[in-house]
């Protein structure tokens, strides 16, 4: 057993989890619950009512968070210590939002001056294409900006860009090419105009095999199109930590944006990575995103674990794993901008803490990180919701909803919103057989018939559910919720011990590929390999099953 299970305060909860009153009798003891078990913060609402705690839970859980010793891992992330221990790097997504006149010392030298001489090189650049003085080959202005990158050099820029879509620049258009796949970039390169199309080349490492095919295609295509090699650093720019390595593919210096090694793929929206969405909604906002998720931060660092946002919801979904075998979590977005995000949170909280050893390397005695899905409410309730309220599994879920929409339209924002609360509210209470018994009383069944029908119309409830609300959906609040999410998961690592900022389970898969990737094109048999990997190479090598 790890320590984590062997605490008294994890075998006190233990004893907690198998004697929860049921959510609705809670709320009928308590008049007082929302007030008890919501939290005001950061221009955010979260309401953790609708999930199976009681005073006594959360003091066993705020005890194994300082047993854990939260608060000083909080501080040592922020101060830069070496907290990723297997790759020995600082963790420090949060310095850069961090302010101009900060102090954070890497290797003994600080950080922040370099973190804001790349923000206003960003400035620099964005005014420069959004005003139309960047000028392509034959002298014209940017009209299409190609974003190359994948997992976190795509995700973080792709979806908060969607999500912010009403602050878009209107004379620009973004696209955004990840796969591998052909298509994805074919697709893509089949719309655009060579003479006013930007490529930015996203890799932390410079090293990964789909964006830098994606990119020498993306070259090739440019160069097919009448340009020349010279005109390559009109059209092409790279955000990396490896400048070595982009300047040797053949970016120009001056087009290449610096990234850090402290600064996990995952948690680099913050970075340069960001740069088409400081494209798309200006520099200005871009600082605005930034902004909120100072603000968050700070709250983080400075708010007791009883009222620290962050920490509750971790706590609250660590409950659910831990004690209730809740092996998803579920992250629905009632807003259509925000319909990539549960896309985004799971990478940020799958490679994060999707792992199996503490930092000391033993095996771990319990659950990590679930698996996180979602989508877009209410689309959500014609797909999967039925799951969610009837199937056997308990899948703790997030709802995000901004109280005021962008674009006001008769009634759809209340339907919308009735539609947010009635599912959370009908996740929580559930229909008992009674209940569904007496909606049939005035039905032609036959007694048979009606106790059939409202066996299968039971509904157990008391299924988990946080709300999350913001009064609008705008760069602040966004970048708030973010940095939410990412201290969320923070402090599951940290409480599981585990390192939340390795990902060392992506690079068998690679290593794999790139042997399969000679095997392809060769003739010579892979009776070494196993059966399948075998027939597969063959298959593809025939093109026909
Ligand atoms: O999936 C592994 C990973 O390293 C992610 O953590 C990262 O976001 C992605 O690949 C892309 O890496 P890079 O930015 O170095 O190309």
């Amino acid at each position: 057993m790890t320590r984590l299970t062997q605490s008294q305060h994890w075998q006190r909860l233990q004893q907690y989890a198998a004697n929860m009153l049921h959510m609705r009798q809670m709320f009928e003891d308590n008049p007082n619950r929302f007030s008890d078990y919501s939290l005001k913060r950061c221009d955010l609402l979260l309401d953790y009512s609708k999930n199976r705690i009681n005073n006594s839970v959360l003091t066993e859980l705020f005890a194994l968070a300082n047993e854990a010793g939260l608060t000083q891992k909080i501080k040592a992330m922020f101060h830069g210590d070496i907290i990723n221990t297997t790759e020995h790097r600082a963790v420090l997504h949060t310095a850069l939002r961090a302010a101009a006149t900060d102090d954070i010392r890497v290797n003994g030298i600080n950080i922040i001056p370099e973190v804001q001489a790349t923000l206003a090189k960003m400035e620099s650049f964005v005014n420069c294409v959004t005003t139309g003085q960047w000028l392509g080959y034959t002298g014209k202005p940017i009209s299409d900006i190609v974003s190359i990158g994948i997992g976190g050099s795509f995700l973080g820029p792709k979806i908060v860009s969607e999500a912010l879509r009403p602050y878009w620049n209107k004379n620009l258009r973004c696209h955004y090419v990840a796969n591998v796949d052909g298509t994805a970039l074919t697709e893509k390169l089949s719309k655009l105009n060579s003479e006013t199309t930007l490529f930015i080349m996203s890799s932390k490492s410079f090293s990964t095999q789909e964006t830098l095919t994606n990119t020498l295609s993306a070259k090739a295509w440019f160069l097919a199109q009448g340009a020349k090699q010279a005109d390559v650093a009109k059209h092409f720019v790279a955000v990396s930590s490896n400048v070595a390595k982009a300047t040797e593919f053949g970016i120009d210096a001056d087009n290449i944006f610096p990234m850090w090694d402290w600064v996990g793929g995952r948690y680099s929206l913050w970075s340069a990575i960001g740069l088409p969405i400081a494209l798309m909604i200006g520099m200005d906002n871009f600082r605005q995103l930034l902004s909120g998720a100072k603000a968050m931060d700070d709250h983080f660092q400075q708010a007791d674990l009883s009222e620290n946002m962050p920490v509750i919801m971790a706590l609250v979904s660590l409950w659910h794993s831990n004690f209730y075998d809740a092996q998803s979590h579920v992250v629905l977005t009632y807003d259509h901008y925000l319909r990539g995000l549960p896309a985004y949170f799971q990478q940020l909280d799958m490679e994060s803490n999707g792992k199996s050893v503490t930092l000391a390397g033993d095996p771990v005695d319990h659950a990590t990180g679930p698996v996180i899905w979602g989508g877009e409410g209410t689309n959500g309730q014609h797909a999967y919701h039925q799951l969610l309220h009837q199937g056997t599994a308990i899948i703790p879920a997030d709802f995000i909803m901004p109280l005021q929409s962008h674009n006001p339209l008769g009634e759809h924002h209340t339907q919308l919103a009735s539609n947010c609360f009635g599912q959370t509210q009908a996740l929580m209470q559930g229909r008992t057989y009674e209940e569904a018994l007496a909606e049939l009383a005035d039905s032609d069944l036959t007694p048979a018939q009606k106790d059939l029908i409202a066996k299968h119309k039971h509904m157990a409830g008391n299924k988990p559910s946080n709300t999350l609300l913001m009064d609008k959906l705008t760069p602040k609040t966004l970048g708030t919720m973010i940095a939410l999410y990412e201290h969320r998961t923070f402090v599951q690592g940290a409480i599981w011990d585990v390192n939340s900022f390795d990902q060392w389970g992506v690079e068998l898969g690679k290593t794999l590929g790139n042997d399969i990737l000679n095997r392809l094109s060769a003739a010579q048999d892979c009776n070494e390999l196993d059966s399948s990997s075998n027939a597969l190479i063959n298959l593809f090598r025939n093109k026909q099953i």
